[in-house]
């Protein structure tokens, strides 16, 4: 079942558009006045990226955006969800501001609303100007100043035109696989200051919050967005539901408890121990209030069964027979269904919106032109199925973003991981609608 017109259909108001990020599709890394940031430097250190790939060039969007924008009309989107570059408005970070740089998103945002597509902007997709980073980065509190500072210079250029406002993408990718795992920029491994930088990202993201509201006001709809996966025990014994649970903290809870309850997960903070992060006191109470809507980002799910490896003494697990996509992540849309059913049963936040969901295949352009990614409309089409059950039984949910518009720079897969509805040939920057895209233009016109 992949024909081009079997797709859900949403109530009116229900935005499907697509997502990006400045890192990974707009190139021009050196253009226009902008500044280093913590990928330019990784993805320049030998060995930390897919055959050395940067985001130098990658989609060129930098140059290209008017046609992308045409690109988007063309296949109907009522949305588009891009973030803005950090070291292309302040290229220090803090400090002197680029006017070439908010240009740029000046007349991207004017194009869009030119084609009736609204905006959504992050204001962090985890490129973070390497300025910052030579002062220590998210670990240091500092960050939450100058993250306040460049929302609002960002918002009070473009507040008047942009509804919705992102603060950060997936706090705990960038906190725990930056600072953690080291697969991500900047490439540390301290379990520490991977817990200051995430409890960081969610002070700056009240602050910036705050900075935006003393700005526009209360007619404009301020989010969070956060990477959330259901989480299965790989079997039914204790050790591995106990080992689920703790992952479960560790990835949903850490983050969705302080937002919507405003204090951590005592059993995370007890796994944690001495290495908690240091807390201020009016740092998470408020926390609540602040949200108008919470953006969340699902690929897949996880599966983690118990292995003592302290401290949180778990190992994720491929179950047997399941299908992947070319991340190696598990085709589960009903994953999503829990994940949405879950957030609203457990937090009740006021508004929901997809802002990620897809999958990377290996596509192949035929001779012809075409690119046959029947495997992508079929995950496309099993997931927004699954959120829209969830919408029947009551989730709040307004829109739903595919990943990626166009295929892009994949962090450290570089470009080897192709996650667009369109295609694009690097060597000639040439976009082609995949049969995916034609799906997506179907489902959009079928609403
Ligand atoms: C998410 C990121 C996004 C993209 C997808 C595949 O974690 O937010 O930039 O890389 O994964």
């Amino acid at each position: 079942m992949s024909g081009e017109s079997d797709f859900p259909v949403f109530p009116p108001g229900f935005l499907l558009g697509a997502a990006t990020a400045a890192y990974q599709v707009e190139g021009g890394a050196r253009d226009g006045g902008r500044g280093e940031s913590i990928w330019d430097r990784f993805s320049h250190t030998p060995g930390k990226t897919y055959a050395g790939h940067t985001g130098d060039v990658a989609c060129d969007h930098y140059h290209r955006w008017r046609e992308d924008v045409e690109l988007m009309a063309e296949l109907g989107l009522r949305a588009y969800r891009f973030s803005v570059a950090w070291p292309r408005v302040m290229p220090e970070g803090r400090g002197p501001v680029n006017p070439a740089g908010l240009d740029f998103y000046d007349r991207l945002v004017d194009a869009l609303l030119e084609e009736g597509i609204q905006p959504f902007v992050t204001l962090y997709h985890w490129d973070l100007p390497q300025a910052l980073q030579d002062i220590g980065g998210w670990p240091s509190r500092s960050l939450v100043g100058y993250f306040a500072d460049y929302a609002a210079t960002v918002v009070g250029r473009l507040g008047d035109r942009v509804r919705h406002w992102i603060t950060l993408n997936e706090p705990w990718v960038f906190a725990f696989v930056g600072y953690l795992e080291g697969r991500h920029a900047p490439g540390l491994k301290d379990l520490a200051a991977a817990l200051q930088a995430a409890h960081h990202a969610l002070v700056a993201h009240a602050r910036a919050t705050d900075a935006i509201r003393a700005l526009v006001g209360e007619e404009i709809q301020v989010g969070i967005v956060l990477n959330l996966n259901h989480v299965d025990p790989l079997t039914d014994s204790q050790a591995d539901i106990e080992a689920a649970r703790r992952y479960d903290g560790h990835l949903n809870r850490w983050f969705l408890d302080p937002l919507f309850h405003g204090r951590y997960p005592e059993d995370v903070l007890d796994l944690w121990g001495d290495r908690a992060p240091q807390v201020e006191a009016d740092d998470l109470p408020g926390l609540p209030e602040r949200l108008d809507f919470l953006g969340i980002n699902n690929y897949s799910r996880s599966v983690v069964g118990y292995r003592k490896n302290p401290p949180l003494d778990l190992a994720s697990h491929r179950p047997e027979g399941s299908q992947t996509t070319d991340m190696g992540w598990e085709i589960y849309p009903d994953g999503l269904y829990q994940v949405l059913t879950r957030v609203h049963r457990d937090y009740r936040p006021r508004s929901i919106y997809i802002t990620e969901n897809g999958a990377a295949f290996p596509d192949v352009l035929q001779p012809d032109g075409a690119v046959d990614d029947l495997e992508r409309i079929e995950f496309l089409r099993s997931y927004t199925f699954a959120a829209h059950r969830a919408l029947e039984e009551g989730v709040p949910l307004k829109g739903y973003f595919v990943w990626s518009l166009l295929d892009n720079y994949e962090w450290a897969h570089g470009y080897s991981k192709r996650f667009g509805i369109v295609y694009v040939d690097y060597p000639t920057q040439e976009r082609i609608v995949k049969a995916s895209g034609r799906w997506y233009r179907a489902t959009i016109e079928g609403q």
